[in-house]
C-alpha cells in the first residue's frame, strides 16, 4: 500500500542525502577529500549522528539563486557521540554551491552553536567552504558575525575545534581563529585572508595558495594552526584522540584514563640526559615522555616555535598539560612566538580544568633588535599573564637553567606555582655565569694579565657558587630537589595532592592581557 506523506518524506531525504550528486561528491575524492557525511560518519561513533535542519534552503531569488537547488544549504549539522560523548557537529558541503555560507547556512552553524552551548558539549567544525555566498552580500556578512559571536561566548566554556578540509579563505577564516584547535588537511586544507591574486595586485608578491595558506605555511610559518594530518581520516581521528583529554566544558574535569604504567616507575636514564656540559643541548621530550604514562604525549603546534614545547598527556590516566622549554632549538631561549605559543596553551589549560606541567631550562629570552622591535615585552608579558591567572594545578620542574627574568616567567613560585621542585642539575640564579662574571668581576677581568682566562675563571667560580638548586631551596623558592630517576613518582604525588585545589582571583569583569 503506498504510503504519499512517507514516500515524500523519503523522496526529500535522499535529495538532502545525495547533496551536490554524485559528479561533485566524485570529484571531492579525485582531490583526496571525502564528503561532508562522509566525513560525519568517519568522525563520530558509527551510527550516532542525528541531524538538524536537513530540509533548511536558502532564501536568496538574486543572481540566478531562486534556481539553485542546495540541498541542506550546503551545510550538514547536527550532534553525535564521540567515546559515548555528545558533540555538536557541522560539515560544510562543498559539493553544494561551493560550501558556501549564505544566510541560512550561517544560521544552520549558529543553531549548533548554540545548543552546544546549552548542552555543555564540545563543538566540532568542518569546514570545506569558499567563503561568504557572494549571490547573497551583506545577510553572508552578517551570518559570520553571528557565528564569531557565538565563537567568542562559547571560548573557555566548551571545546570549539575546527578541521580545515578545504578552502577558507577571507573573514572566514575568522571562525576556526576563534576556536581551540585547529587541525589542516595538508595540500586541502588552505586559510588565507587574501589570496594570492588579490596580493599579486597589491603588493606585487607571487605565491601559490598551497605556499600562501597551506598546512606548511600555517603551522610553521604562522602558528595559526595546531596540527597538521595527512588526509581527511587522520584529521578526523585527531579530533577525536583531542577530545580524549579535554573535559565536555568548563564544569566538567577531563575523563580519566586507565593507569597502564606504575607511577612509581623509575627511569635510570633520566639521571644521565643533562649533559655535564652546560651549553650542550638535549631533547627535552624524552623527559616528557619518561615522566607521563606511556605513549600519551600528544605534542601541539609541532614545527612553530619549536624551542617551546606544548601538548596534552596523561599522569596516572589524568589530563595534563606540558609545557617544556627545549634546549635543542635556540637553546631554549624565550622568544615572541614561543611566549604567544606557552600563553595561549596555558590559558586553554586553566579554562578546561587541566593541571599544567612546567619543564625549565632556558638561558633566557632571545635577545636581537627583531625581538626588541617586534615586542618582545608585549608578548613575554602574555607569559607571566597566564601562569599568573591560571588556578588550576600548577607543578614546576627546573631541570638545568632558569636564569633571570625566564625563570620567574616559566611559572616561578612567585608567579604561582603550587609546588616547584628542581633536578639535582639545575642553575637558578638572576644570570648566566658569563654574563654576570662580566658584570661583577669587571674590574678584576680588566686588570688582569690574560682577561680571557680571568673571565672563565670567574665565570666557573659564580657557576661553582650560584648555578645549582640549592640557594633556591635553602630561601624556599624549591619544594624539593629530586632524583631525576624519581620524577615520575614525585610529579605523581604532587599532582595528587593538589587535585582538590580551589584558589579565587579578584572577581572582575575580565583582565586586560598585554595582545
Ligand atoms: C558562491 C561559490 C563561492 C562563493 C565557490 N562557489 N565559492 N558560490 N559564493 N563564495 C561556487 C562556484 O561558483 C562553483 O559553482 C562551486 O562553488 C565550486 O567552485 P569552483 O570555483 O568550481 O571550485 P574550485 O575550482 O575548486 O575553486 C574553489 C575556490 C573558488 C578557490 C574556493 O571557488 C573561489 O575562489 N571562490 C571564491 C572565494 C572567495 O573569494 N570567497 C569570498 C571570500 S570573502 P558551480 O555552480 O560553478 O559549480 C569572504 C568574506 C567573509 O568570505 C567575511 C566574513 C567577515
Amino acid at each position: 500500500m503506498s504510503n504519499a506523506p512517507l514516500d515524500e518524506m523519503k523522496r526529500r531525504q535522499a535529495e538532502v542525502e545525495a547533496m551536490g550528486g554524485k559528479n561533485r561528491i566524485e570529484r571531492q575524492h579525485q582531490l583526496g577529500k571525502l564528503s561532508a557525511r562522509e566525513r560525519i560518519e568517519t568522525l563520530l561513533d558509527p551510527e550516532t549522528f542525528e541531524e538538524i535542519g536537513a530540509h533548511v534552503r536558502h532564501r536568496g531569488t538574486l543572481f540566478g539563486m531562486d534556481q539553485a537547488l542546495a540541498p541542506a544549504d550546503g551545510v550538514v549539522t547536527g550532534y553525535g557521540r564521540i567515546d559515548d560523548r555528545l558533540v555538536y557537529v557541522f560539515a560544510q558541503d562543498f559539493t553544494v554551491l561551493g560550501g558556501s555560507l549564505g544566510e541560512m547556512h550561517a544560521a544552520k552553524i549558529q543553531r549548533v552553536q548554540d545548543l552546544a552551548l546549552k548542552a555543555g558539549a564540545p563543538i566540532i567544525g568542518l569546514n570545506d567552504s569558499g567563503g561568504a555566498r557572494i549571490q547573497e552580500g551583506v545577510d553572508a556578512l552578517n551570518g559570520y558575525g553571528e557565528i564569531f559571536k557565538r565563537n567568542t561566548w562559547a571560548s573557555g566554556v566548551i571545546p570549539q575545534i575546527t578541521v580545515i578540509m578545504g578552502p577558507s579563505a577571507g573573514g572566514a577564516v575568522y571562525s576556526p581563529a576563534l576556536t581551540d584547535l585547529i587541525i589542516m588537511v595538508k595540500h586541502t586544507g588552505q586559510m588565507f585572508i587574501t589570496g594570492p591574486q588579490v596580493i599579486k595586485t597589491v603588493t606585487g608578491e607571487t605565491v601559490t595558495a598551497e605556499e600562501l595558506g597551506g598546512a606548511v605555511a600555517q603551522i610553521r610559518r604562522s602558528g595559526v594552526a595546531h596540527l597538521a594530518a595527512e588526509n581527511d581520516s587522520e584529521a578526523l581521528a585527531w579530533v577525536r584522540k583531542f577530545l580524549a583529554y579535554v573535559p565536555n566544558n568548563n564544569m566538567e574535569d577531563p575523563p580519566v584514563g586507565e593507569i597502564q604504567d606504575p607511577l612509581d616507575r623509575v627511569e635510570l636514564s633520566l639521571r644521565h640526559l643533562v649533559p655535564q656540559d652546560p651549553n650542550k643541548p638535549y631533547d627535552v621530550k624524552i623527559a616528557i615522555e619518561a615522566m607521563l604514562d606511556t605513549g600519551s604525549f600528544f605534542e601541539l603546534q609541532k614545527g612553530f616555535a619549536d624551542n617551546l614545547v606544548i601538548g596534552l598527556g596523561r599522569l596516572g590516566g589524568r589530563s595534563v598539560g606540558v609545557v617544556a622549554n627545549q634546549p635543542r632549538v635556540l637553546a631554549g631561549t624565550i622568544d615572541i612566538n614561543a611566549s604567544t605559543k606557552l600563553a595561549r596553551f596555558v590559558r586553554f589549560c586553566d579554562a578546561f580544568n587541566i593541571a599544567v606541567i612546567t619543564l625549565v631550562d632556558t638561558p633566557g629570552y632571545l635577545p636581537g633588535t627583531a625581538q626588541e622591535f617586534g615586542g618582545i615585552i608585549r608578548h613575554g608579558a602574555k607569559v607571566l599573564y597566564a601562569y599568573a591567572e591560571a588556578t588550576v594545578p600548577k607543578v614546576t620542574i627546573i631541570l638545568r637553567k632558569a636564569y633571570g627574568g625566564a625563570y620567574l616567567a616559566m611559572c616561578s613560585r612567585s608567579l604561582g606555582a603550587d609546588l616547584t621542585m628542581a633536578w639535582p642539575t639545575a642553575e637558578i640564579a638572576v644570570m648566566g655565569p658569563d654574563g654576570a662574571a662580566n658584570i661583577i668581576f669587571k674590574d678584576q677581568i680588566a686588570h688582569s694579565p690574560d682577561p680571557d682566562a680571568a673571565r672563565r675563571k670567574k665565570s666557573l667560580e659564580y657557576r661553582e657558587r650560584f648555578a645549582n638548586p640549592y640557594i633556591a631551596a635553602q630561601h624556599g623558592y624549591i619544594d624539593a630537589v629530586i632524583d631525576p630517576a624519581e620524577t615520575r613518582a614525585h610529579l605523581a604525588r604532587a599532582l595528587m595532592s593538589l587535585f582538590n585545589k580551589k584558589e579565587d582571583r579578584p572577581r572582575k569583569r575580565h583582565g586586560n592581557i598585554p595582545l
